[in-house]
């Protein structure tokens, strides 16, 4: 597919490439609840967030927004919205809640949801790990054992078999890089673990899950294959120092290369061979893995961007727990503005990202999945003012049609998220929604920012 190119108009208007597709994401634990209607057995977030001190403020998914029941007016507010393309998330232990079969019941809501969206013109782009993996698999090993690996592929098929007549994109996994280093090797996520042995061994076995249901989807038919990594620039305040230069190089490789060599073109990186061979258990690589994984290649490349890393050498410290290894690198804290998260904003970075990330791996086409920022939102007089909401969104669209334009193949954008939802480790403490969500009466109020996004979307220039 030839690329149509992207304008920028003398007005300062900027004009997205024709059909670029415009949407916004979720993931089912965040939003669904409902977490023991129809058969659904405990995933690793249930656990996790069940445990006190685990949590903020002991939130739990249990009711979230009540999407599994809300999803009829979720899909016509989406609708009003002129939303082109949905990126929700199945949830595992619906689908394949024990040992034994499928279950259809857990199926059907996702039946129903891609109904409801395909009548409202919305296209439906499936993510089948978003990271609440049945706590019965976890009781296993979790994502140490390969068995974890060859269970998702059985996944894959129950869902493509019984969706894929409606759902054309299909996206294996969300952010491999948090599943394994922030569940455990920081223990920040489900299922909590502080091993960066285990992580190590999590990665290795996401990557071959990926292979091995991107190989499957394919002989099913599925027509677009995705995969979505979490990307971020790092940078060091002097890359003329040699030491500096190689922190980044290593922060690099464990944060964005570790989680694309792989699938792309085949191979770990060769400066991060040793380090996985130090720490993966023996007889995890096996011979031919590698190949494996990259074999079937992807039609597009999801990328989530939030926010840039700052590094530099610091000899003899601590690694980071998010980053095992990384002894010798001191995480810095950039002299910039924050979000809610206290996440620092630079949509150049995301920009830079694009631009690198279709430098190194040309020829596939690039989606950004997930951007967006939480704020401390407020309603006043029924409405949400989030300015800074809006301004976070335009930089960084303005970002990537700058990419666009310096010959990155963006062929689209979705906003995390919709709604406010369950942030994870933060509970509902950090609202990242396009529509407010009061968790009392689970009202839904579209903010000033929903209002701005849906011109964005219908005029395809910001
Ligand atoms: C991403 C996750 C997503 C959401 C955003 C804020 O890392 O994929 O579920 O929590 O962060």
């Amino acid at each position: 597919m030839t690329q149509i190119q992207a304008e920028q108009a003398p007005s300062g208007v900027r004009q997205f490439p024709q059909g670029f597709r415009w949407g916004v994401a979720t993931a089912a634990y965040q939003i669904e609840g409902a977490t023991d209607a129809d058969g659904r057995t405990p995933s690793i977030w249930d656990t996790f967030a069940g445990t006190p001190g685990r949590v903020f403020g002991g939130h739990t998914g249990a009711v979230a927004c009540d999407h599994y029941r809300r999803y009829p007016a979720d899909v016509a507010l989406m609708r009003d919205l002129g939303i082109g393309s949905y990126r929700f998330s199945v949830s595992w232990p619906r689908v394949l809640p024990g040992d034994g079969g499928v279950n259809a019941r857990g199926l059907d809501f996702y039946d129903r949801l891609v109904d409801e969206l395909v009548a409202a013109g919305i296209h439906p782009m499936v993510t089948l790990y978003h990271w609440d993996l049945p706590q019965s698999l976890e009781d296993r090993g979790g994502w140490t054992s390969r068995a974890t690996a060859e269970r998702f592929v059985d996944l894959a098929t129950a869902v493509h078999d019984r969706l894929g007549d409606r759902v054309q994109t299909w996206t294996t996994l969300n952010e491999p890089w948090c599943s394994s280093f922030l569940g455990y090797a920081s223990g920040e996520h489900a299922p909590g673990r502080r091993d960066p042995a285990a992580a190590f061994t999590a990665v290795h076995h996401l990557l071959v899950a990926h292979g091995l249901a991107a190989a499957a989807l394919r002989s099913a038919g599925a027509a677009e294959l995705s995969y979505t990594t979490i990307v971020t620039s790092v940078t060091t305040p002097d890359p003329d120092d040699e030491a500096d230069a190689a922190a980044v190089r290593l922060v690099d490789g464990l944060h964005n290369r570790l989680f694309l060599d792989p699938v792309l073109l085949g191979r770990y990186p060769a400066d991060l061979v040793d380090l996985m061979a130090r720490h993966v258990a023996p007889g995890t690589i096996r011979d031919g893995d590698e190949a494996l994984i990259g074999a079937t290649p992807i039609d597009l490349l999801g990328l989530n961007y939030y926010q840039p890393t700052l590094v530099r050498a610091r000899p003899d410290g601590v690694a980071n727990p998010q980053f095992p290894g990384t002894e010798g690198v001191e995480f810095l804290r950039a002299d910039l503005p924050r979000t809610h998260m206290d996440w620092p904003v630079d949509a150049g970075a995301l920009r830079d990202a694009l631009v690198r990330v279709s430098r190194d791996y040309p020829g596939v086409p690039m989606m950004i999945t997930e951007n967006g920022a939480a704020y401390e939102d407020r309603v006043e007089d029924g409405r949400v003012a989030d300015v800074e909401r809006i301004e976070y969104l335009r930089t960084h669209l303005e970002a990537a049609h700058e990419a666009i334009l310096a010959g990155a193949d963006l062929r689209g954008y979705l906003a995390w998220s919709l709604l406010d939802n369950f942030e994870w480790a933060y509970g509902y403490d950090k609202r990242f929604g396009l529509v407010h969500v009061d968790y009392r009466t689970q009202e839904r109020l579209p903010k000033d920012s929903a209002a701005w996004y849906r011109a964005v979307m219908a005029s395809n220039s910001v």
